[in-house]
């Protein structure tokens, strides 16, 4: 990652962060963007300046980060409401659709996400796209016994699915639930997100997929512009 980028998400994460009440229960995303927005809310809470938060974490990555900086973790069946949920994305088009999944948590990223009562998105301007699956492949997680008949029913709807395999491990990528991963790519990127999301999510064996349609409150970009960092809102 260049130093450049490296800041962006650096300063996205801090805007994020310090949209962050006391007293608020926090959905924590995954991912380098998020985890800086994760240790900034572990500062503001050691320093005194925040109090009373719980993070839901949304994968064994952000379980792991929020420990680290010391904020107190609950899970769902402790809390009847998410105020805020702080996520990355992969691919953001203009209306803060997303494809989410690079690092295949997007299913519990979606349950957490799509509770909080506002979600905030954190990228890098790299992350903009005008069309959703033109930058970024669709990740699709798929219970192990159904790999084959999702991948040849991706097929038949036109997309070409490829199984995630493991970097520094042997065979495929196996998620925090113990699912496996089938990356899509669709010739010409994704016409109709909404409606891409609900159908592969019908086909039997898909657990969840990355799309996220209609689900960000907020798109939060770092940019470098004259090799200064700023952040805007989308
Ligand atoms: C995890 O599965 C993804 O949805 C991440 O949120 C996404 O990959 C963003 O990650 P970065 O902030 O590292 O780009």
């Amino acid at each position: 990652m260049s130093d450049a980028v490296t800041l962006m998400k650096q300063e996205v994460g801090r805007a994020a962060a310090n949209q962050v009440q006391s007293g608020s229960i926090v959905g924590l995303g995954t991912g380098s963007t998020t985890a800086f927005a994760i240790q900034f809310i572990g500062e503001r809470l050691q320093s005194g300046e925040l109090k009373d938060i719980r993070g839901i974490p949304t994968s064994f990555q952000a379980i792991v980060l929020a420990r680290k900086y010391g904020i107190p973790l609950v899970g769902l069946d402790e809390v009847d409401h998410v105020d805020v949920a702080i996520d990355g994305a992969d691919e953001v088009d203009p209306q803060k659709n997303l494809i989410k999944g690079g690092g295949a948590a997007h299913t519990q990223e979606k349950i957490v996400d799509s509770l909080a009562a506002k979600f905030i998105v954190v990228v890098d301007s790299g992350k903009l796209s005008d069309k959703l699956g033109t930058t970024f492949l669709l990740p699709v997680e798929v219970i192990p016994m159904g790999v084959a008949p999702v991948m040849r029913a991706i097929a038949k709807m036109g997309g070409q699915p490829d199984l995630r395999m493991g970097v520094k491990k042997a065979g495929p990528v196996v998620s925090d639930n113990g699912n496996l991963i089938v990356d899509v790519k669709f010739d010409g990127g994704i016409d109709h997100p909404a409606e891409l999301e609900k159908t592969l999510n019908n086909i039997p064996g898909v657990v969840e997929n990355g799309i996220f349609a209609g689900v960000a409150d907020e798109v939060l970009i770092g940019e470098v512009i004259d090799s200064k960092a700023s952040v805007r809102s989308m």
